[in-house]
């Protein structure tokens, strides 16, 4: 077997442009997928013969390095996390210095609360703080503003214009959709893009759309499922920030329904490795409550969403 390094699909051995289509087509886009499917998932999928398909299977194992790692090297790793500013140096404190890479980081509250805001605010900090990185920004609501993002990049003394070329952004029609361009994203960056940053915002709104009544519960939950598994593997694999939004459960035309609770249940709140909790404060200012967190304790800060970014009190 040959020992060139195994990049993407198409280096594994036995798999050529026709066949590395056929497997893209057929959801094994990723080193990772394939290192985990079955050789008759493969061979079925593809029309490929049984040996050639064990042995891409075994090149792609070999390839991601599947064996323990120690703790020292994990706090080696640790080393490597980013942490983009939120601007607001309350809220930074809170979150042990700014959102992370390598994790999701989920920010769920009513409507008008800033999940949006600190979206755009994330996409401008990400590129003050290293530059040259990249964002991908996909939009479920149509509530991405070019316009947002020029006052936030005067704010920090960027260039909007520069600013704005390095964000991606792709509007979602539906889940399916949603979900095709998060692999999209994947693939942009196992191709080479610097992309440090990947947002979804709202990661729920087509799925609740989409799926209502208590019947199509579990299917909503299972797509739901594989969405976070294809964010979760992303941040993890290649240090990625993957900041979404959430909507709570209550809605104006109700009276019922807990304020604070998430969409998305369990699976939502499992795979996402910080919770925040926005909520409208006093005199127009807004509360971030850091509600899970590996290694943080829970709080609360207060600020202000002005022109120019996040605004201590
Ligand atoms: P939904 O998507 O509807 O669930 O809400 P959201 O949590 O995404 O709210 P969003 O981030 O869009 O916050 C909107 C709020 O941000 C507005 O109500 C304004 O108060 C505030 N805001 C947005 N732009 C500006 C601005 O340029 N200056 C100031 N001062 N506030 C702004
Ligand atoms: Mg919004």
């Amino acid at each position: 077997m040959s020992e060139k390094k195994v990049k993407s699909i198409q280096d594994l051995p036995g798999v050529g442009a026709a066949t590395s289509e056929k497997l893209r087509n057929t959801g094994y886009a990723t080193i990772m997928s394939i290192a985990v499917a079955s050789s008759g998932e493969l061979v079925e999928a593809t029309g490929m013969g049984e040996s050639v398909s064990r042995k891409a299977i075994n090149a792609a194992r070999d390839s991601l390095e599947m064996g323990f790692e120690t703790g020292d090297q994990l706090l080696k790793k640790r080393k490597d996390v980013q942490k983009i500013s939120t601007g607001s140096k309350s809220f930074d404190k809170l979150l042990g210095g700014g959102v992370e890479s390598g994790a999701i980081t989920e920010c769920y509250g009513e409507f008008g609360s800033g999940k949006t805001q600190m979206a755009h605010i994330l996409a401008v900090n990400l590129q003050k703080q290293y530059p040259g990185c990249e964002v991908v920004y996909i939009d479920t609501e149509h509530t991405f503003r070019p316009e947002r993002i020029v006052d936030l990049a005067k704010g920090v003394k960027l260039d909007p214009n520069k600013v704005l070329k390095n964000i991606k952004v792709a509007r979602a029609f539906n889940s399916d959709h949603q979900m095709l361009l998060a692999e999209k994203a994947q693939e942009l960056i196992i191709n080479g893009a610097n992309i440090r940053l990947v947002i979804v915002d709202s990661l729920t709104g087509h799925f609740r759309a989409e799926f209502v009544g208590r019947g199509q519960l579990a299917e909503r939950q299972q797509k739901l499922n594989r969405h976070m598994r294809t964010l979760l593997n992303m941040s993890g694999n290649y240090n990625v920030c993957v900041y979404v939004t959430n909507q709570v459960l209550s809605r104006p035309d109700m009276f019922f329904g807990d304020p604070t609770k998430a969409i998305g249940g369990h699976i939502v709140a499992h795979a996402s490795t910080f919770r925040i909790y926005l909520r409208k404060g006093k005199k127009g200012s807004r509360v971030g409550k850091l509600v899970d967190s590996p290694n943080l304790p829970e709080g609360e800060c207060s600020f202000m969403i002005v022109q120019k970014g996040l605004a201590d009190l």
